[in-house]
């Protein structure tokens, strides 16, 4: 029996790292590790990391340069990279940091356990490999600890896509899709774990065609086997590219009570010119009319998006066109970013949009966002919408969920439990949350 050891993970990122980072920690659970909140306590610490924007990349340096106090006093604690800053930057992390024992990619978490049984030894590991067999196949589960009523499940990833600013290709290499027998299995073990709600993560989600019993099935056809299964209440994806948004997944919004009225839709930019520099393969026009039909099919579905301002060569008729599309479209919720070069990509060696310039239109285009989220959480006072409860709120009594819009909503005197479903009439709209009632 080894004594049991703690395991401090911190993630970075999208909501794949955040699914990593569970099986990362169900992986050392096998070895005896715990998880602890604290870093003090650890025997070993892992940072889940993201390599989207220069100061993703940068934040992981600083935050390991914290930890050699920690090392010092505790010779035995050993130090991780995990993520997609570790698939880029491996070997010089190594370099840059002697303090790191480990550096895993993306595609080895199923190998962490001998790398960490190699650290342990004293050696240095690094494991950045796109190796052949399936990662998640060789992912062990621990036993069926109890869960919260909202998990997520990697469907599908890695990008094909190439847009001209985004490292995500090279750190997640190329689009692979999970059979849909493996998916339902870990559906299904959420399920009696206590999940209701699961969103389907991809970094081109809708791109999925994994295998099934006869021939490749789409997003859509798997929604459907989802929709099946008992116990699951509420179905979700993310993100969708505009170019993979087919016909059957836009049915399913309007026919498929489990699936949500939520879609988020990056467009980037709303001048084709710029679109074409970012090689997003599809421009204003024809993401403004997906949106129509997607519409059509759901009326109340809620939008929402991400943007890149400052792409090089980004005038300022362009930059325009991009609030103009906004202001067509209305988001829900979206997330706006600087342009930030990335080494190796192909906008990297365009000429730059000048960063005070960019930081303006990043400000003026989050007035407008921000403005647009406000008015559509507004407008839900008045409405019924359903409500998954996820934990008790700050007050006695009071419930925390999500809405069907995944809106942030509280029912004081709620008398439910995490994991239980209600419709709720919304009844205040407060900073970032809404308040509402049971409706019996
Ligand atoms: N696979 C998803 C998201 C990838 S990363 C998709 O295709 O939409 C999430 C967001 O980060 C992107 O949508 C983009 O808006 C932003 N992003 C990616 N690379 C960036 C860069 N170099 N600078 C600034 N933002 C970037
Ligand atoms: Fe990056 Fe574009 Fe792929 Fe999204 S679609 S992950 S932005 S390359
Ligand atoms: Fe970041 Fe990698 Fe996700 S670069 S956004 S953690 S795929």
């Amino acid at each position: 029996m080894t004594a049991p050891k703690k395991l401090f993970i911190k993630t970075y990122g999208c909501q794949m790292n955040v699914y990593d980072s569970e099986r990362m920690a169900e992986e050392l659970g096998a070895q005896g590790y715990s998880e602890t909140k604290s870093v003090e306590d650890a025997d070993m610490i892992l940072l889940n990391t993201c390599h989207i924007r220069e100061k993703a990349a940068e934040k992981v340096y600083s935050e390991l340069g914290r930890f050699k106090k920690l090392k010092a006093a505790k010779p035995d604690l050993k130090i991780g990279v995990a993520g997609c800053v570790a698939q880029a930057e491996g070997q010089e992390i190594m370099r840059r940091q002697p303090l790191v024992d480990l550096v895993v990619g993306p595609q080895s978490y199923h190998r962490l356990p001998e790398m960490e049984a190699k650290a342990r030894s004293g050696e240095k590991v690094l494991d950045t490999d796109f190796p052949e067999e399936d990662k998640f196949e060789k992912l062990k589960r621990r036993p069926k600890a109890p869960r919260g009523p909202s998990a997520f499940l990697t469907v599908q990833e890695g990008c094909d896509k190439f847009c001209a600013f985004c490292v995500v290709p090279y750190t997640r290499g190329a689009e692979v899709s999970r059979p849909v027998d493996r998916i339902l299995t870990e559906a299904r073990d959420l399920v009696e774990r206590g999940v209701r709600e699961i969103t389907l993560l991809g970094q081109n989600v809708n791109a999925y065609h994994g295998a099934g019993p006869q021939g490749d099935m789409t997003l859509a056809q798997l929604i459907w086997e989802l929709d099946k299964v008992d116990g699951l209440e509420r179905i979700r994806f993310t993100t969708s590219h505009p170019n993979d948004m087919m016909d059957d997944l836009i049915e399913a919004h309007a026919t498929c009570k489990k699936l949500m009225p939520y879609l988020h839709l990056p467009v980037q930019a709303g001048s084709d010119r710029i679109l074409k520099r970012m090689n997003r393969s599809h421009t204003a026009e024809s993401y403004l009319r997906l949106l129509e039909r997607i519409r059509a099919a759901r009326p109340d579905i809620l939008i929402s998006g991400d943007f890149i301002v400052g792409f090089p060569e980004e005038t300022e008729a362009d930059f325009q066109a991009t609030l103009d599309l906004v202001e067509e479209v209305k988001y829900g919720t979206a997330y706006s970013f600087k342009y930030s070069t990335r080494p190796g990509t192909p906008a990297a060696e365009r000429p730059q949009v000048d960063p005070a310039e960019a930081d303006d239109r990043l400000q003026r285009l989050q007035a407008l966002l921000t403005r647009q989220q406000r008015e559509i959480q507004d407008s839900m006072v008045g409405r019924e919408v359903g409500v998954l409860f996820e934990k008790p709120g700050r007050e006695a009594g009071q419930m925390l969920g999500k809405s069907d819009y995944l809106h942030a909503v509280h029912v004081a005197d709620c008398g439910r439990k995490a994991g239980d479903l209600a419709r709720v009439r919304i009844v205040e709209s407060r900073t970032n949350s809404l308040a509402g009632e049971l409706i019996d």
